[in-house]
């Protein structure tokens, strides 16, 4: 990763020294850089050259608007899964015309917002939400752009609690049933079946269930077009992992993309991908500094200011973030969980990391670009940090922190 490096000892956003930036802006703090986002996205428009393809950014990842902004400004679309993302995307200058809504919770009043921006398709989720969807655009005199986010029953092979693509999750419409609900779909008279669209997880360092859940969804377009339905898309979801630790290495766009492009080849069939983490994980980091240090007889707490509610996803998955230094100091290594002010055990943002530190250090907390500040929480009163995008030699504030009072400006007491 280019865009976060030493430079002089000192560990830089592009060219912009992190430790002017919390400085000038406060811990804790999202660093991001515009250039590794950008790579990101060009990852995947370069694999996608000469396709009819569409790439729509998963927005829950990371739903800062300067950030949504970029990726409108290239081109992408983005995949969307409540009212306020879609009111998010609108503000950062999406196309609506290149925005999916996925998500299996799409109430009346969603459904209505989304028709009346002109979306390119609704990724349907149940029986129930299809019949909702009809008769929403029919008191509205609108006809509503469908796929069937159907569920392969394929194994993501990644964390339990973001596989999607099997029998036992909530998400999507079985296998077996989607020949039916299509047929079911294309005599709707308020709904235009559009495409067929399928999500089996995140964070997938593997490739090959992407091709597997493929194979039967084009078995399923196969039978559809026997049966006269045509389809104009197909979306492939999103889940292609990025590399968190040294241990992990993550396939390229192209090795993820090659065998399902070869797949499609000669199919007119219009490619959407719904890509989240992938374009900003790598992308962004957290940079908190050291309040404390307690070293103990059994463990060595170093308290950061950073914490939970912040970057969930330690305590949540005991998911894995390098930390580093932003200036690393000679000395002994020692041990330290490296723990926030939250209270609660579970606090905590990695465990038993050599390093050297000292009260006052900062460090980074790397790969947080995607579910970091989107998952945050105000939990203990915490204003939510303060986000940077980093351009360049410029830092830009993209998003203030938060004043305590906003914290509470909403709730009142009893006369
Ligand atoms: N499309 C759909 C329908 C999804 O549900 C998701 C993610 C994506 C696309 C984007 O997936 P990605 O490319 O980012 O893997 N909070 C968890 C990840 C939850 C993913 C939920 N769905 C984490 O921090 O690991």
């Amino acid at each position: 990763m280019t865009s976060f490096a030493l430079k002089n000892g000192r560990l830089h956003a592009e060219g912009v020294a992190l430790a002017d930036i919390a400085e000038r802006f406060g811990t804790p703090c999202y660093v991001y850089s515009r250039t590794a986002l950008e790579a990101a996205l060009d990852e995947f428009l370069d694999q996608l050259k000469g396709c009819d393809a569409l790439v729509c950014y998963a927005v829950k990842a990371n739903s800062n608007l300067g950030i949504l902004n970029l990726f409108a400004r290239r081109g992408a679309g983005f995949d969307i899964v409540s009212g306020g993302e879609l009111q998010r995307a609108l503000a950062a200058g999406a196309d609506p015309q290149k925005i999916v809504f996925s998500g299996v919770g799409k109430t009346a009043a969603e459904m209505e917002q989304a028709l009346a921006a002109g979306i390119l398709c609704f990724n349907v989720e149940s029986a129930p939400e299809l019949e909702r969807l009809n008769e929403v655009a029919g008191s509205v005199g609108k006809k509503a752009p469908i796929s069937l986010r159907v569920n392969p029953n394929v194994d993501a092979k990644t964390h339990p609690y973001i596989s999607t693509g099997l029998k036992e999750n909530k998400f999507g419409v079985a296998y077996e049933d989607a020949l039916a609900l299509y047929r079911r779909a294309a005599a709707l008279p308020h709904i235009e079946v559009a495409g067929i669209d399928s999500h089996i997880g995140s964070q997938l360092l593997d490739p090959a269930p992407f091709a597997e859940a493929l194979d039967k969804i084009l078995q399923l377009v196969d039978q559809l077009a026997a049966d006269g339905i045509h389809l104009h898309h197909i979306d492939l979801g999103g889940g292609l992992g990025i590399r968190y630790s040294d241990e992990e290495s993550a396939p390229s766009v192209k090795s993820y993309l090659g065998p399902l492009l070869a797949k499609l080849a000669g199919r007119k069939l219009k490619i959407v991908l719904e890509p989240g983490r992938r374009l900003v994980g790598n992308a962004g980091l957290l940079l908190t500094k050291v309040e404390y240090l307690k070293p103990g007889e059994v463990k060595n707490f170093a308290i950061v200011d950073a914490a939970m509610n912040d970057l969930a996803r330690p305590a949540l998955y005991d998911a894995w973030h390098d930390i580093v230094p932003v200036a690393p100091r000679a000395g002994e290594a020692k041990s330290w969980e490296i723990v926030g002010p939250v209270c609660e055990s579970g606090d905590f943002l990695g465990h038993g990391r050599p390093l050297a530190l000292a009260p006052g250090d900062l460090l980074a907390i790397m790969s947080a670009g995607a579910y970091g500040m989107a998952m945050s929480s105000n939990y203990n009163t915490r204003p939510r940090a303060a986000e940077v995008l980093v351009d360049g030699d410029t830092a830009h504030l993209v998003r203030a922190r938060e004043a305590v009072e906003s914290l509470y400006a909403l709730e009142r007491t009893l006369p």
